[in-house]
């Protein structure tokens, strides 16, 4: 079952290109997202929209929301779902709510949906598990083809996750404005291609995993898109390596977190936003002065001086860089577990699918 792999974890990681191409499948068709499940929406009545999930799958909502903000103008906002249904949300019948779940059985995000659902919403589920209850409470539903997820710590369905919330906002866009640029779209049908590509430089991504054997402690930051990317690649670390992982906005390190630096520390920046990577890469440098030990993951466009480990991701459109990111960011997590003989597939504590809150 898992060909030849010797985790779900490694084989799900694998399983990307694929699973990505299948995602993709009949979604773009003439310079043109098709969702034809949600032809009978009228976006043009909406004035806010809403992205509620829990784990991961709210860092793609974190990811999904810039997207969405910016190809459409919408102000959008993500929650928790935990936080959502108690949090009492100033919501209505021009507010689309977006849950996104990988099982569709998390118990906090359909208490959320059920929210929105009573307050007059319009509610799109973006699900894995065809026929999970998720989508049968929500009034439209959009399906990853990530295929089943066995590993507790979720790769294949993030990224898919990435790829349908990405479509779901040209789409949008579409509806909207006349006049909307579509070279996202040929880049979106080369991703798979791209993560084929960053999966084979898994040796480079187990040396960085190799930096972290006797920490305790790691450290992540980005700007813009690439803080829902370390605050992923931060989760992944934590849960299937228990090396306590922390995610900052790289503006924010001189306003605490800074003080945590030492000799010896391991940075994980990513900066592949092009309109704050310059700052997130001085950022680095004010680390590195304090003794770290950065690995960078940036683009060609990037000058970058003084870092020992950097990695050029490949030069796509900023926007879909949250997809590329993650496949190292993954591996990362998947090799300090195995340095470290921790059991990845089930890591301690936690269940595949959370049904109680
Ligand atoms: C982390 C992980 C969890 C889930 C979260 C939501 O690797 O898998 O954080 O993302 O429990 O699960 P779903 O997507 O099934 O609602």
């Amino acid at each position: 079952q898992k060909d030849g792999y010797d985790t779900y974890m490694l084989k799900e990681i694998n399983e990307q290109p694929h699973v990505i191409n299948e995602t993709l499948r009949g979604r773009i068709f003439d310079h043109k997202v098709v969702m034809k499940e949600l032809d009978d929406i009228d976006f043009a009545k909406f004035n806010k929209v809403y992205f509620v999930a829990c784990g991961t799958a709210y860092h793609a909502c974190l990811c999904g929301a810039q997207i969405l903000e910016r190809a459409t103008k919408l102000p959008v906002m993500t929650q928790v779902a935990s936080e959502f249904r108690y949090n009492d949300p100033i919501i209505d019948d021009q507010t689309l709510c977006i849950f996104v779940s990988q099982s569709g059985e998390t118990a906090d995000t359909l208490a959320a949906l059920r929210l929105a659902n009573s307050k007059g919403c319009t509610t799109i589920a973006i699900a894995n598990v065809l026929g999970s209850t998720i989508s049968r409470d929500a009034m439209y539903t959009l399906y990853t083809a990530a295929g089943p997820e066995i590993a507790v710590a979720s790769t294949k369905a993030y990224t898919t996750q990435l790829v349908l919330l990405t479509l779901f906002a040209v789409y949008v866009a579409q509806h909207l404005h006349d006049n909307i640029d579509t070279e996202i779209l040929d880049q979106l049908a080369k991703l798979p291609d791209y993560v084929e590509a960053l999966i084979k430089d898994e040796p480079t991504f187990e040396k960085y995993a190799a930096l972290l054997k006797d920490k305790h402690d790691c450290y992540f930051i980005g700007r813009s898109l690439d803080y829902a990317s370390v605050l992923e690649g931060a989760l992944k670390l934590k849960e299937v390596s228990y090396v306590h992982a922390d995610a900052y906005i790289a503006g924010e390190l001189k306003h605490g977190p800074i003080a945590l630096i030492e000799p010896g520390t391991v940075v994980i920046a990513v900066a592949t936003q092009p309109h704050v990577a310059a700052k997130t890469i001085s950022n680095i440098q004010e680390t590195i002065a304090r003794g770290a030990n950065v690995v960078l993951f940036t683009t060609d466009n990037e000058e970058v001086s003084n870092v020992e480990n950097i990695y050029r991701l490949p030069d796509v459109n900023p926007l879909l860089q949250s997809v590329l990111v993650a496949i190292p960011l993954q591996l990362i997590a998947y090799h300090t577990a195995v340095i470290k003989g921790c059991d990845v597939d089930k890591p301690r504590n936690l269940a595949k699918s959370v049904t109680v809150e």
